[in-house]
């Protein structure tokens, strides 16, 4: 059967500085995945022809750009957009905005950000992703935390309310390689963790 490989871009400068959203580069130990990506790849999916997909923001595109494969950006495929929290930290967000803050604490999967969305909207952009995924064979997709919840819980028919929780360690993880390969029953899952 075929499978479909999931990974988080490697650890961005906002990662390390607790900040949600924005567009910036990998830090030295994101860079360290991005170079041991081929590898991680080769031994664990072997010479499938393969294709890459990822968002247009950088810390993505950064994190592919070892692999010898064709590649495709999706905007589809972008972090869930924070509107006006976008580039702080959680702390400022409950400081700046105790009843938003609340609020999404009370309903994190209806919770729209001001300006922003909420995981419903991106459960919705991310049907043409979806769509064509259910077309194609051998994808590997490297996105964002709440995209790839919201497409793992897809895979493995993960109740909505769910979905903004998935953890998995402490959250779907950085530095790891997840696949997933949809059976009759279910999903059949693997990951791959690099130590980085
Ligand atoms: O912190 C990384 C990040 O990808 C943010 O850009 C994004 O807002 C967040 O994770 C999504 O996780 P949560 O929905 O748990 O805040």
């Amino acid at each position: 059967p075929r499978s479909i490989y999931l990974s988080r871009h490697g650890e961005s400068m906002y990662n390390v500085d607790g900040k949600i959203g924005g567009d910036s580069d990998l830090s030295e130990r994101g860079w360290e995945y991005a170079r041991a990506l081929p590898d991680l790849v080769k031994k664990n999916i072997g010479d499938l022809p393969l294709e890459v997909w990822t968002s247009t923001l950088q810390r993505t595109i950064q994190t592919g750009s070892f692999l010898p494969f064709e590649k495709k950006t999706w905007k589809s495929l972008d972090e869930l957009d924070a509107g006006v929290c976008d580039g702080m930290t959680y702390e400022e967000i409950e400081a700046m905005y105790p009843e938003d803050y609340e609020a999404r604490d009370d309903d994190k999967f209806n919770y729209r950000y001001r300006g922003g969305e909420s995981y419903r909207d991106v459960v919705v952009r991310l049907e043409p992703v979806i769509m064509e995924l259910e077309r194609q064979e051998n994808i590997l997709i490297i996105a964002h935390q709440a995209i790839l919840r919201c497409l793992y819980a897809y895979f493995l028919a993960l109740p909505q309310e769910e979905l903004p929780y998935i953890k998995a360690n402490p959250q779907i993880p950085l530095h790891t390689l997840i696949k997933i390969t949809p059976m009759a029953y279910g999903c059949h899952e693997e990951r791959y963790p690099l130590p980085i």
